[in-house]
């Protein structure tokens, strides 16, 4: 099995607004009403959404870098990139997380090549936080969001070659 990280198409993006998280990840569910404003919004090119396909075909997620990655109420004002993703419901659970996330740091690695990659992930989402945990992002910041009371955690990951580069100075 292989992952690629592409654009991807309307059809793609509309598919999102249908997707049914369980609890507690029901929290991540789009309101089916606003497909068309959902869909508008993930094309957007100024969201830098892309699609996640595995054998370059099936379309099994997506990615957002930059602004769609921070939920109000966080500090953002150290620069760096801000991650964002979701892997379609059946997907999820089955101990492939860490394999998703390699995958779109290495997109965007390649692609943006930031300094310092960034992640914002709701305090209950165990899940989630064990995978970004597991492919080196640690803790910098806990905070309500600003609207909903929701406690979120901001994760870091410096990018390797500014940090080798510091070992060595
Ligand atoms: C976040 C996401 C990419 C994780 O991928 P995944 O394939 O579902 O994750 P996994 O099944 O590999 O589970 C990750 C880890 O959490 C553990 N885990 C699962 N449920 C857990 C729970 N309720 N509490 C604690 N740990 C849990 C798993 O055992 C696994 O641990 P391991 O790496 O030691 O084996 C995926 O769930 C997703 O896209 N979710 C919807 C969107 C979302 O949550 N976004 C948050 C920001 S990325």
């Amino acid at each position: 099995m292989s992952l690629s990280i592409q654009s991807w198409d309307e059809a793609n993006a509309r598919e999102i607004s249908g997707w049914n998280y369980d609890a507690p990840y029901d929290y991540y569910n789009l309101n089916p009403d606003e497909i068309e404003q959902n869909t508008h919004y993930f094309l957007n090119p100024r969201n830098n959404f892309y699609g996640i396909f595995e054998e370059s075909r099936e379309f099994i997620g997506y990615c957002s870098f930059g602004e769609d990655g921070q939920v109000p109420g966080g500090d953002y004002s150290t620069p760096a990139l801000d991650i964002g993703m979701g892997i379609c419901p059946n997907l999820t659970g089955q101990g492939r997380g860490c394999y998703y996330v390699a995958a779109v740091l290495d997109f965007a690695q390649q692609t943006f090549d930031p300094p310092i990659m960034r992640v914002t992930i709701a305090a209950f989402n165990q899940r989630a936080l064990q995978v970004w945990y597991g492919v080196g992002f640690h803790t910098v910041d806990n905070f309500e969001h600003q609207y909903q009371g929701v406690p979120f955690v901001i994760l870091v990951r410096e990018n390797e070659r500014v940090s080798k580069d510091y070992e060595t100075a």
